[in-house]
């Protein structure tokens, strides 16, 4: 069985975020899938390309008061404005935060209920990590598995 490539979308202003995609590419990798990573995702290459194949893992920490890291700011906006019809694509959400802040996790959970609205399948429930006492691999290793599963 073949599967379409998986396009991971990072949202970080610090790279930790940067650093589990990273990871979460190779350990999908181990299970023989394939990844593009988006550093700094561009709004109009992944929206001109999304097709009935596309899935998109947005790893996405919050900053400010739960507002995106940098390097996805200004896709998340256009999303917003331009709120084009994202009905073929499925996608998941890993959200990274601290729960210290009020706002714990509010991007991904912005960035889940953005890609929803806007017509997107969600493959499963978001995984939501607290880098206050979570591990973040040893937490992504254990939900890839339903990730992979849902595909
Ligand atoms: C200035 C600042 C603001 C933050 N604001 C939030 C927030 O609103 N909600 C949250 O859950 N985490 C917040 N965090 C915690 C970050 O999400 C956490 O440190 C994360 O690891 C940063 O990921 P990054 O290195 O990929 O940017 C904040 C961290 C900093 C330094």
């Amino acid at each position: 069985m073949s599967f379409p490539t998986i396009h991971i979308l990072v949202a970080t202003t610090s790279g930790n975020t940067e650093y589990l995609a990273d990871e979460v590419a190779a350990l999908l990798e181990q299970q023989g899938l394939t990844s593009v990573m988006h550093y700094e995702p561009s709004y109009s290459e992944l929206i001109t390309e999304v097709t009935d194949q596309s899935i998109w893992l947005c790893c996405v920490a919050s900053h400010g008061a739960g507002e995106y890291g940098d390097s996805m700011l200004d896709f998340s906006e256009q999303l917003s404005q331009q709120k084009p019809n994202l009905s073929p694509l499925k996608y998941a959400v890993i959200a990274v935060g601290d729960s210290c802040y009020d706002t714990y996790c509010q991007a991904g959970k912005d960035c889940d209920a953005m890609l929803q609205l806007l017509g997107a399948t969600k493959l499963l429930d978001r995984l939501e990590i607290d880098m206050s006492c979570d591990d973040p691999i040893e937490k992504s290793s254990t939900w890839l598995p339903y990730f992979i599963q849902a595909l």
